[in-house]
């Protein structure tokens, strides 16, 4: 069947479109149109190609998904062989780097360097001919790897063909794939719900979806490619210097670390190793440290490499997150709630920067689907501030006895029952509040900053109190006299005087606060502060049966429950008498707003705000009668887009939630004029 000229014109004006909009969205990560928008173009595309089968070309953006398996993978040997980069660990390095090159070039004074983000992910080199993507491959052993063209098509920040008028006749491109935390996770969410195998990190996650015989596997995996350099080029000149190559690359459409930044000296190198660790944890991939490469081509070429590794690069690494390690023991910590989580005692590990000593295992689920045993390797990780936790178990290194944890059957604190309620996967101390380890959570917890925000009434000193009697419940607190406290260890007469006056202001206070420090199960920040926005006054919460706590939003049945229950303890009650008695108080929260533009209405915010923070944007669309989800769903009406916006920016776009920029919001916000006074 011919294909008449208006769809030909039709195809190939999509197919520009498209590949533009690839470029802007992961290129210059500045989407022109919302997702939707790019989604009907696609199934246009789509369409039309059914209809006129002729219409599609190999590198037709419909193409990424649909080729056949393969039955192996063939090989591809690398023209310039794939080096690796030697690593460095402290800066005294770095500097013996920048030294050593230096006196090569003949001691010169100064050398600039390109510095980028080290991505963790699997090394790829992309071969385009006259701009059109013709091969993948992996790096395998550095002078040969495997044909990975099939799976490297379905990536879709890899173009299929290259952008502008002046693309090189032959050129190798080199990169690295990584599958981004959040895709990483949601993976392996998927996984563990369907009982198939997790993905240790997100490196072998991308190495791994990467070598697949079927690229309709990979294709369902989130990969995205930085691209860092060039391997064999021809029909253009090698430019002079590593930024200009960089330059280059972007022009022609190829994805390359917006945090590429040129630097002078070991100096310039230090100072941005220093400012990446600092924004590490907030890049939505990982990256396990830093490369400097020489800037100048012509220097790169004196400098040459030795074995597998060039003069003119390194790579600088933030101290390992990962680390094995060995059990010594397990044991169980008892909560504010009485919930026992089992703690790994290792064998000391440096990882992520500090000494590591004690690995969550976060509950006997999760202890039992890793099968962890005392005497086992393990992998632990420490990623951030995030508590380490054992990731695996090497069970190739398992000696031959050991033994496999059990749940206590006493509290290992107050020897209570250690009960677990059918279907949760958490077991609790059954003590309550005569369990000492349950008494110094809920204090530690009522004192906290976010909730009664008592200065200086940290674990330690709430140890020293509980311990010595004079606090067993939070109304305990307000009784403490300056005698008491002066005969505790390391409590001067100006701390204790201090303490009393943190204790002593603490007492004016907000109800959501109050709530919250009130310690009650599965009752959060959010929660709280929801109730508290709702009811108003504290005795309709404490009255509030089960129905009516869940005509809070956000408030289901099981925080219902939880509530009630709460409410209903004698002991509680006179708990919170004692307190009211001591003095603590807030303002009765203004009525609920009827009828503002955002009365019932669900937002979401996402990325930097510059008039206010998150915090104060959440409290005033609170104030005016909205609700804040932190997730984005269907049910949903608004999502507000700040600077730098994250993975809730392009959800709203898939689900066709409204987004709002910042202006929109406070015009939403601001007094509503009255209606007479039109223009
Ligand atoms: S440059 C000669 N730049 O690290 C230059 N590599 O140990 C060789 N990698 O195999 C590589 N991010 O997979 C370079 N910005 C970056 C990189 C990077 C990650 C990986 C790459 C390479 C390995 C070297």
């Amino acid at each position: 069947m011919s294909i008449p000229a208006k769809v030909h014109r039709r195809g190939a004006e999509l197919r520009e479109a498209i590949d533009r909009h690839n470029y802007f969205y992961h290129v210059l990560d500045a989407p022109e149109i919302p997702d939707a928008e790019y989604d009907r173009l696609l199934r246009e595309l789509e369409s039309l190609e059914q209809e006129f089968p002729a219409l599609i070309t190999p590198d037709s953006p419909t193409q990424r998904v649909g080729a056949e398996p393969v039955s192996r993978f063939g090989v591809v040997r690398h023209h310039l062989p794939m080096l690796s980069l030697a690593n460095a660990f402290s800066d005294s390095e770095i500097v013996d780097f920048d030294r050593r090159a230096r006196t090569r070039l003949g001691d010169i004074d100064e050398i600039d360097y390109t510095a980028e983000p080290k991505l963790d992910g699997t090394a790829i080199s992309l071969l385009y001919e006259n701009g059109k993507l013709v091969r993948g491959a992996t790096r395998g052993n550095g002078e040969a790897g495997e044909d990975v063209t099939h799976n490297v098509r379905t990536i879709a920040s890899a173009p299929l063909v290259l952008r502008g008028s002046d693309v090189p006749r032959r050129l190798e491109v080199r990169g690295e794939v990584y599958m981004p935390k959040a895709g990483f996770e949601a993976f392996n969410e998927r996984a563990r719900q369907r009982g198939e195998k997790l993905f240790v990190n997100p490196r072998n996650a991308a190495a791994g979806s990467l070598r697949q015989l079927d690229p309709r596997l990979t294709a369902s995996r989130p990969l995205e490619v930085f691209f860092y350099g060039i391997g064999e080029l021809e029909g253009t000149a090698h430019p002079e210097r590593q930024g200009a190559v960089l330059e280059n690359l972007r022009k022609w459409g190829l994805r390359v670390s917006p945090l590429m930044r040129t630097v002078r000296g070991a100096s310039g190198c230090l100072e941005y190793y220093r400012d990446t660790a600092l924004v590490r944890h907030e890049l939505p991939y990982e990256i396990d440290g830093v490369v400097y490469k020489v800037d100048s081509t012509e220097y790169q070429r004196r400098l040459g490499q030795v074995s597998r590794a060039p003069r003119w690069a390194i790579a600088h690494k933030f101290p390992a997150q990962e680390e094995l390690t060995i059990v010594r023991g397990v044991e169980f910590q008892v909560g504010r709630t009485g919930a026992l989580t089992p703690v790994a005692r290792l064998e000391p590990a440096f990882v992520g920067g500090v000494t590591v000593s004690n690995a969550t295992l976060h509950n006997m689920d999760e202890l039992r689907r890793k099968d962890v045993r005392i005497g086992d390797t393990v992998v632990i990780r420490r990623a951030g501030d995030v508590i380490p936790e054992i990731v695996n178990v090497l069970p190739e290194r398992r000696p031959k006895k050991t033994r496999p944890v059990k749940l206590p059957s006493r509290c290992p604190i107050c020897g209570a029952d250690v009960v677990r309620a059918e279907g949760e996967a958490v077991a609790r101390c059954s003590g309550g509040l005569s369990c000492p380890a349950q008494r110094k959570e809920s204090i530690r917890h009522f004192a906290s900053r976010r909730a009664m925000d008592i200065e200086g009434l940290g674990s330690k000193l709430i140890n020293q109190l509980v311990e010595a009697g004079h606090v067993r419940t939070p109304g305990d607190i307000y009784k403490l006299t300056h005698e008491q406290l002066t005969t505790l260890e390391r409590m001067g007469e100006k701390s204790a005087d201090k303490l009393l006056a943190a204790i002593a202001q603490s007492r004016k206070t907000t109800l959501a606060r109050f709530l919250y420090a009130l310690g009650i199960s599965e009752v959060g920040e959010s929660t709280a502060t929801s109730l508290a926005t709702h009811f108003r006054v504290l005795d309709a919460i404490m009255e509030a049966d089960e129905a009516a706590l869940q005509a809070v939003p956000d408030i289901g049945p099981v925080v219902a429950r939880h509530v009630r229950a709460f409410f209903q303890q004698p002991h509680n009650q006179e708990v919170i008498q004692a307190l009211l008695a001591a003095g603590i108080h807030w303002p009765t929260p203004a009525p609920k707003p009827k009828g503002t533009p955002l009365t019932e209405k669900t937002f979401a915010l996402t990325g930097t705000l510059e008039s206010m923070t998150r915090q104060e944007a959440k409290a005033r669309i609170r104030e005016a009668g909205g609700r804040v989800t932190e997730s984005v769903s269907a049910k949903t009406d608004f999502v507000v887009c700040g600077e730098d916006p994250g993975s809730k920016r392009d959800k709203a776009g898939r689900l066709g939630v409204q987004i709002l920029d910042e202006a929109a919001l406070a015009a939403m916000l601001a007094p509503q004029n009255g209606k007479h006074k039109s223009a």
